[in-house]
């Protein structure tokens, strides 16, 4: 496809905009005082270096009560020095537009851990995220925040930046006074929508007020607070048209509160899912609309700009994934663009374990100023053993280095256990971490020998001057009494598709992240697939309620047995959840804290605190672990040659470990 609407310049009230790609904000957590730090500002550089047009940075505060000294306050003096001689260097060197975006979050704010003070909100109802009840806005209150908000984006106007956008979704402040759920007010500023439209819009009137006709105000908005009781798209196109008239420039659309339990983010989320919303509003606004969510395909986010839904498409963790992707599109190089998969292991998960945002298929992101390939002093001779995450990482990090590397694949396809991560209900796009990799090696000039297993004597004969070896793990088994009966089966072959014949009352045994996502994908198996829902549903051909049975009923009763108390516990907090409503949505049963004990011909025998049990098995499912094959590497360096171990094989963990390792290790060689 030709991308021409991407590329085409647009004007949001006089700011000229190079073309129609926007890094939404994004909470980076590299600051623990409201300062702006240099691995903040080595993220945003490397960012309008990549060629976006419009790059929102943010959430930035702008008192200390309504968020946390995990982001940048433009109240602070400090931060707003250092804004402005980076936007200063930015403007000069790039042609990105840099927007901020002032946030408050409300009753959900952890401020008060910091101040001391109750956090802010329209009514005193308990923040879900904090579990700490907020204060209920007086009129003073709500005229010092707006007044906190103009301020703010003056502050943001003289430092440089060339727009600003205040948050209105996700369930902080603005969209709190807009929800019945949230506004129990009986005030001006409460109870019908006029009424609690009036914090946002007056919130508008004090910012335009502040910054003048000619500065270019956006709002960011739920399209659909996805909340029961809350705010749908109708209401949310309404907001957005009386935000038009009280001075709002553009609207960015977002899905909904953080509270919903509708994933938003995660890879079950089909690309483009959230269009509807911008269109929405689009129908009732004239100023330009954003869309957002799952957009990082390029040919997603053209198609949407030529339908006509949107006027920008959002990219926040695609630009994570590679900042240079606006320019490799540009430049016809979009298949050696490194694509985000909606994993959230390194940037929600990131926030969520406080090591702030980084990226699984990008070892870079919050080490920008740390972690640059350089040409190697001594350019070696380099074996690669496995073409999985860790040795294609490796190899063509080192190739492009400078380094004459070859990789060596025992099986005809590249990627080891990717296929298996990608196999489960929404994981898909796991596959493109092969693809990306491997088209990476081919234009580094990585040598790809394929069904050619590296040995001791392959390395002898060819005398290389280092070996990486990442041979990856296979899969152990449990040593119970009928474990080797023939209905017994393993995990990795289920999801390869080897295991023809799979009965209907399954036992899964373990309940990790490989068990429980091979118990979705087994009782997502007969379900009809969306499209086949979605054509059923225009023709009227089934009730929606009677498609829902159809998509969440499998005809197979699944079972997870666990011997811990958590399920899934290795999966990350962003994700997790979402697993585990599509295994309860589906039926599956799930045990933890059993153990097993062993397999007959009918049942599994387990044991919990209650005592033994049996449970009914046709097929059981063998998901206990992984252990790493390295012999290679110990046979290797007896012989002399240097060797490096990478990934699973020098531990069995997860792509983003394997992916780390293999780029850190590629740049010390
Ligand atoms: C079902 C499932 C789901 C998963 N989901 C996720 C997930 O959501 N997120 C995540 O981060 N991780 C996930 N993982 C784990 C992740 O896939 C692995 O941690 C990762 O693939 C390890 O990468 P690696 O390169 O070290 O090893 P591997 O991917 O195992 O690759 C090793 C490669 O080495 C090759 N090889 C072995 N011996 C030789 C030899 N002598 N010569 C040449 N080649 C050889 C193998 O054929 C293989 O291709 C999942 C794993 C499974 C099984
Ligand atoms: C780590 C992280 C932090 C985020 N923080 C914010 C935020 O502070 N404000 C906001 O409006 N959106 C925030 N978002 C949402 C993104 O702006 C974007 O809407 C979302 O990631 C979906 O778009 P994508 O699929 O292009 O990533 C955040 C996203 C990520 C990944
Ligand atoms: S960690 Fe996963 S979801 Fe987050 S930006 Fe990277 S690839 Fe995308």
């Amino acid at each position: 496809m030709k991308f021409v609407r991407l590329f085409e310049p647009i004007i949001i009230n006089r700011l000229f905009i190079q073309n129609r790609m926007v890094m939404p904000a994004m909470g980076l957590h590299y600051t623990k005082d409201y300062s702006f730090p240099e691995r903040m500002q080595h993220f945003y550089r490397r960012r309008a270096h990549g060629g976006v047009g419009l790059m929102i940075l943010g959430p930035v505060a702008f008192d200390d009560r309504g968020a946390a000294p995990a982001m940048p306050g433009i109240f602070d003096d400090r931060a707003l020095e250092a804004f402005r001689i980076f936007l200063d260097e930015l403007h000069r060197d790039t042609q990105t537009k840099i927007a901020i975006q002032l946030f408050h979050m409300g009753r959900n704010a952890p401020s008060p851990l910091y101040t001391g003070k109750p956090a802010l909100a329209p009514s005193a109802l308990k923040s879900r995220l904090t579990g700490l009840v907020p204060q209920a806005m007086t009129e003073e209150d709500i005229r010092e925040v707006q007044a906190g908000f103009a301020r703010g984006a003056k502050r943001a106007k003289d430092a440089g930046f060339d727009m600003v956008e205040i948050i209105a979704c996700t369930g902080y402040l603005v969209s709190q006074f807009l929800s019945p759920l949230t506004n129990l007010r009986t005030d001006a500023y409460g109870g019908p929508i006029e009424n609690r439209m009036r914090f946002g819009l007056e919130v508008i009137r004090a910012v335009r007020a502040a910054v003048g006709p000619d500065f270019p105000i956006g709002i960011r908005v739920a399209g659909n607070d996805f909340m029961e009781g809350g705010h749908t798209n109708a209401e949310s196109a309404l907001f957005c048209r009386e935000a038009e008239r009280a001075g709002i420039d553009a609207i960015n659309v977002t899905g909904g509160w953080h509270e919903s339990t509708t994933p938003q983010l995660t890879s079950h989320v089909p690309p483009a899912a959230y269009v509807y919303l911008a269109r929405g509003i689009k129908e009732q606004v004239g100023v330009p609309v954003f869309a957002s969510n799952r957009l990082g395909d390029p040919v997603v986010a053209e198609q949407v700009l030529r339908s006509g839904a949107a006027d920008m498409v959002g990219w926040a963790r695609p630009l994570l994934a590679d900042p240079d992707l606006p320019r490799k599109v540009r430049d016809g190089q979009a298949a050696l663009a490194i694509r985000c998969i909606s994993c959230n292991q390194g940037c929600f998960d990131g926030i969520f374990t406080g090591q702030g945002v980084t990226c699984l298929v990008n070892p870079t992101v919050g080490r920008e100023g740390e972690l640059k390939i350089v040409p190697a002093r001594m350019p070696k001779k380099i074996y690669v053993a496995g073409g999985g995450p860790a040795g294609m990482e490796f190899a063509w990090v080192a190739a492009l280095r400078g380094h004459d590397v070859t990789l060596f694949e025992k099986e005809a396809q590249l990627g080891g256990q990717v296929d298996l991560a990608a196999a489960p209900p929404g994981k898909a796009e796991f596959l493109n971490v092969a693809r990306s990799l491997e088209a990476r090696m081919r234009a580094a000039g990585v040598k790809v020998r394929r069904k050619s297993p590296l040995t001791a004597a392959k390395v002898k004969r060819g005398k290389p001057d280092l070996v990486a070896v990442a041979t990856g793990s296979r899969p152990i088994t449990v040593g119970v009494p009928g474990a080797d009966k023939p209905h017994v089966v393993d995990a990795w072959e289920v999801l390869r598709g080897n295991v023809a014949h799979i009965g209907r009352r399954i036992v899964v045994i373990g309940g990790n992240a490989v068990g429980c996502e091979t118990a979705d994908f087994l009782v997502s198996a007969d379900c009809p697939k969306p499209e086949n829902a979605a054509f059923l549903l225009v023709h009227g051909a089934e009730d929606p309620q009677r498609l829902r049975e159809l998509l969440c009923r499998s005809l197979r009763q699944v079972t997870v047995v666990e011997m811990v108390e958590r399920m899934a516990a290795n999966v990350g907090p962003s994700t997790r959840w979402v697993l585990m409503k599509d295994l309860q949505m589906k039926g599956v049963a799930l045990r933890a804290g059993t153990k097993l004990v062993a397999i007959t011909d009918t049942d599994v025998v387990v044991e919990t605190a209650a005592g033994r049990e049996s449970i009914p098995a046709d097929t059981v499912v063998m998901a206990v672990g992984a252990r790493s094959v390295n012999d290679l590497a110990r046979r290797i360096e007896q012989d002399g040659t240097p060797v490096v171990t990478l990934g699973d094989a020098a531990s069995p963990r997860n792509m983003i470990d394997a992916i780390r390792e293999g780029f850190e290790a590629a740049l010390t060689v």
